[in-house]
């Protein structure tokens, strides 16, 4: 398995059909922007990485500004194909993700996610990986979907 920082075609397809097998977690309007992110290649405020196993796209995870700040960083988007879960493939993402973070001079990254039960493994990834709850705002996705904000330093 590799990670591959460019993204071609076939990537971004294979990339969007992971998060479409979530209609759970992610709502049509997100699909709607991450189609969009995927088709524009990298630049300064935002990078895509994908996991590859034989050809397949089985993971993918991206770096961006927030809300268009230079300042703060964020995880956009992740996610990894289910017949692929607990075998490592978020934690490779992830650690290529702190290196670039690294490269780039980072010094946090945030991440975004819902209290709901089928964003538990991620809550518990990102905990796994260092961040930190640092906030919640209540029924922010709807009644009883509250956003958890966690926050994570970047060691040099
Ligand atoms: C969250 C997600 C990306 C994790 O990817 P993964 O490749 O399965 O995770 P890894 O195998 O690298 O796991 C690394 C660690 O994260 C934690 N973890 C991951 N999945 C977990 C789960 N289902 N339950 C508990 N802990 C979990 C564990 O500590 C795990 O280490 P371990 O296996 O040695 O115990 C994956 O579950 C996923 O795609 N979820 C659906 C999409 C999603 O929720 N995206 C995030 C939206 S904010």
């Amino acid at each position: 398995m590799k990670v591959k920082t460019f993204l071609q075609y076939k990537h971004q397809q294979q990339a969007y059909k992971i998060f479409k097998s979530y209609p759970n977690l992610f709502t049509k309007a997100e699909l709607k922007i991450l189609r969009e992110d995927l088709k524009t290649g990298d630049n300064k405020s935002h990078f895509k990485f994908v996991a590859v196993d034989k050809e397949q796209v089985v993971g993918f995870i991206s770096l961006a500004t927030c809300y268009a700040t230079d300042y703060s960083w964020q995880v956009n988007w992740l996610a990894v194909h289910p017949d692929f879960q607990r075998l490592g493939v978020g934690r490779l993402l992830i650690n290529f993700l702190f290196q670039k973070a690294k490269k780039l001079g980072l010094k946090r990254l945030f991440v975004e996610t819902c209290s709901c039960q089928g964003e538990k493994p991620a809550r518990l990834f990102y905990q796994k990986h260092g961040f930190k709850k640092i906030a919640r705002l209540p029924d922010f996705y709807a009644r009883k979907h509250s956003k958890v904000i966690y926050l994570k330093n970047i060691v040099e």
